[in-house]
């Protein structure tokens, strides 16, 4: 046989993936799991085994168990992707580690700062890749802005504005903080240039309800260039907001994801100060600021679900072990944020900073 018969690379295996929790955000998994073909669903677990086998419908060939441990005890599988509650990520996970399973995590990482780092851990010891599921970075939209500030389009970052209000389930058991703000926090993470970093963070939050947790809040962080980022989220707004503004020192972006027509726009306005002879002198300075008006373009994303994204990145990093782009660290980070902007709304909103390894 000429060795022009043998395939120049063998067949890759798909890796088989196992989801847990068949709830309300499970599903979604299930389906991209299903559509992947770097992957092959072998069960779906929830304690509720029912709900798993309604979800997977009566011709489905994928197994499904309300037992952890029978999935774990699986060969087959060597990954899992866990949408259970957050209080359950820390054992859920940790077992599946612990059975030398790659382990992607819906967010947040975990229920606390300290739990996550004990995931982290984990998975570093034993050389698994431990992703979290940043839904929103894994949008056309939140890829194109990552790749624009990355790049330097927008030139030095001055200010990101982000605003998530509308009438929202009020949680019995999170504030609006920790059921809204991962999301900005998550994409805030993503998007900053390397070596722009939160350095502080400061909350404020109001229960005009009588709900027993803050229904609005207002976030503001310091970053480590002097800029600042604002983030307002909010369950008793009538009207429904997702709009993000990133401010930088050559264009603005904004963000409009309820417009899928044009959900970015990039601008080339905003305020120039020529570089002043004499610092300090007032009337110069004033003199001296100048506005440009420049064109607005608004660039073509195509339109793809983050899900299927996210999936594909999970597939990489088990490839290749390297992290993902949202790995358990990324996690961490937000988590570490949400903390101290507890710590902040419980003191009155009092700025509070964080320690290079927090953030
Ligand atoms: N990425 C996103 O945009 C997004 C959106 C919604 C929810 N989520 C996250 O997904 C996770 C699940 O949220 P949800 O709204 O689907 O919750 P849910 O309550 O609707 O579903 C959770 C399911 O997990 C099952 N379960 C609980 N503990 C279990 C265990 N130990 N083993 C097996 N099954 C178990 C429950 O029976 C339930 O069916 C949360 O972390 C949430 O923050 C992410």
């Amino acid at each position: 046989m000429t060795s022009s018969h043998v395939p120049a690379t063998a067949p890759v295996e798909p890796i088989g993936v196992a989801v847990i929790g068949a709830g309300y955000w499970g599903p979604n998994l299930v389906r991209n799991f299903q559509s992947s073909s770097a992957f092959r669903l072998r069960w779906l677990c929830d304690l509720d085994v029912d709900r798993a086998k309604r979800v997977l419908g009566g011709y489905s060939t994928v197994q499904t168990t309300a037992e952890l441990d029978e999935v774990l005890a699986d060969d087959q599988v060597q990954a899992v992707a866990i949408a259970t509650p957050a209080g359950t990520h820390l054992p859920v996970s940790l077992a599946a580690l612990r059975a030398g399973k790659h382990v992607l995590v819906e967010k947040p990482l975990a229920a606390s700062r300290a739990e996550g780092r004990q995931l982290v851990e984990e998975a570093d010891k034993r050389g698994l890749t431990l992703m979290c599921d940043h839904t929103y970075c894994y949008t056309p939209a939140v890829l194109r802005i990552r790749e624009l500030l990355h790049a330097g389009e927008l030139g030095d970052v001055h200010f990101f504005d982000s605003v998530r209000i509308n009438l929202g389930l009020v949680q019995r058991d999170i504030d609006v903080l920790w059921d809204l703000a991962p999301h900005d926090l998550s994409i805030l993470d993503f998007v900053l240039p390397p070596g722009v970093r939160p350095v502080a963070v400061a909350a404020h939050g109001a229960d005009g309800i009588g709900a027993g947790r803050a229904c609005v809040a207002y976030l503001t962080l310091q970053l480590s260039t002097g800029a600042i980022a604002h983030i307002h989220v909010n369950w008793l707004s009538p009207v429904k907001v997702r709009t993000t503004i990133v401010g930088g020192s050559k264009r603005t972006l904004v963000w409009d994801d309820l417009n899928p027509s044009q959900r970015l726009s990039i601008f080339d306005r905003g305020v120039d100060v020529a570089a002043p002879d004499e610092i300090g002198d007032e009337l110069r300075r004033d003199m001296l600021i100048s506005y440009r008006s420049g064109d607005m373009v608004a660039p073509a994303l195509t339109e793809r679900e983050a899900l299927r994204t996210m999936v594909e990145e999970y597939a990489r990093a088990i490839r290749t072990g390297t992290p993902a782009l949202t790995d358990g660290r990324a996690g961490l980070r937000v988590l570490g944020i949400l903390e101290a902007a507890s710590r902040s709304l419980a003191n009155g909103g009092t700025m509070v900073q964080f320690n290079e390894e927090e953030v």
